[in-house]
């Protein structure tokens, strides 16, 4: 833990001088810096290529320091975070004047979130301010859960990489706004639909036009490999063209091996946990195939698999926006 600490303490010196670092959550590697530096913020932009409408979410240390940030807390948000902090849940709330514009794309709220990942923890702490942080991919591709995935696509645009291994959760963290008085999910995500109602009641799911659940800078096509995802597929009439190699994005252990040039398999005995674990790394690895297409399985949308069918379905709809 000494190696780490002092990387931990490089890290916090490099984001209190304006410098971004990429960083381990227990949802995906961050990208980092203090979200009261409007430039150092811009940095994040530019380095991920992310659209500047496209709004952050706030990392903090501990549960009171939400209450700077923002004008009110209403007791929902209060129960959610209590039940639910440090984890993968953000709250969308109404912000503080001080809060830089381009943190929150000029919007009136604020995304917030206090991650569970020692590492994350004390970087935040010996920062000494809370940090405005995306996912740390290019805009629109797979989230990072791996340190050598940041590697890979952002290793020469940052100023230091935290590695604390393999993200446990996997998916990203769910977001519920609470803006005239109703909690709306934005999101769905670390934290399941079913475990936020237990706690609230009904909570309505915010919709875009094509049906997914929309944060504002969250496309129809978003978490997009270079390969094409098909997801509506019919295992008794798929014919496939011999010429082509295709891969399998499996949810179980699949029956049929024959006809794939790879398949990735989310959890041989069918766990949702498991599944979004390793969903976004076995996207990448199928993604380094130059197969012609790959077929994913759909998968029940209970619990985790609610935030996985969505990322999924994210992922096949070809937009405008890679
Ligand atoms: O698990 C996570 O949430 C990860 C880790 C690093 O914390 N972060 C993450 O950030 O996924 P990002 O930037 O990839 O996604 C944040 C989402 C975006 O879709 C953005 O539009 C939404 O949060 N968001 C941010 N501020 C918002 C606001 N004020 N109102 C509504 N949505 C907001
Ligand atoms: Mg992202």
């Amino acid at each position: 833990m000494g190696h780490n600490n002092d990387l931990i303490l490089r890290a916090a010196e490099i984001i209190r001088r304006g410098g971004i670092v990429a960083f381990p959550t227990e949802t995906v590697y961050g990208l980092g810096a203090d979200a009261f530096n409007p430039l150092a913020v811009a940095r994040v932009f530019e380095a991920k290529k992310r659209p500047y409408f496209d709004p952050l979410i706030v990392h903090v240390a501990h549960p009171v320091d939400m209450k700077k940030l923002v004008k009110e807390i209403p007791l929902n948000a209060q129960k959610l975070t209590e039940r639910f902090w440090p984890g993968p849940l953000t709250v969308v709330l109404l912000k503080e004047e001080d809060i830089p514009d381009i943190v929150t794309a000029g919007l009136p709220t604020l995304a917030i979130r206090m991650p569970n990942h020692p590492m994350a923890l004390s970087l935040i702490r010996e920062s000494n301010s809370p940090i405005a942080a995306p996912s740390a991919n290019l805009f629109g591709y797979v989230s990072p859960t791996t340190a050598e995935h940041v590697q890979e696509q952002l290793g020469d645009q940052v100023d230091l990489i935290l590695d604390g291994g393999p993200c446990p959760v996997g998916v990203e963290s769910t977001i519920v706004s609470f803006l005239e008085g109703k909690p709306k999910l934005l999101r769905p995500g670390g934290v399941s639909l079913e475990e936020i109602e237990s706690i609230i009641g009904k909570v309505e799911i915010s919709r875009n036009k094509e049906g997914t659940p929309s944060a504002p800078g969250m496309l129809p096509s978003h978490y997009a490999p270079r390969t094409p995802i098909v997801l509506d597929w019919d295992d008794q009439s798929l014919v496939i063209d011999k010429e082509k190699n295709v891969g399998l994005l499996a949810f179980r252990e699949p029956r049929d091996h024959l006809k794939f040039r790879h398949i990735e398999v989310l959890s041989k005995k069918g766990d949702l946990r498991e599944a979004a674990t390793n969903l976004f790394a076995a996207i990448r690895r199928l993604d380094r195939w130059n197969l012609d297409f790959i077929l994913a399985e759909t998968i029940p949308e209970i619990g985790l698999g609610r935030a996985i069918m969505d990322r999924l379905r994210r992922a096949s709809i070809k937009g405008e926006i890679n």
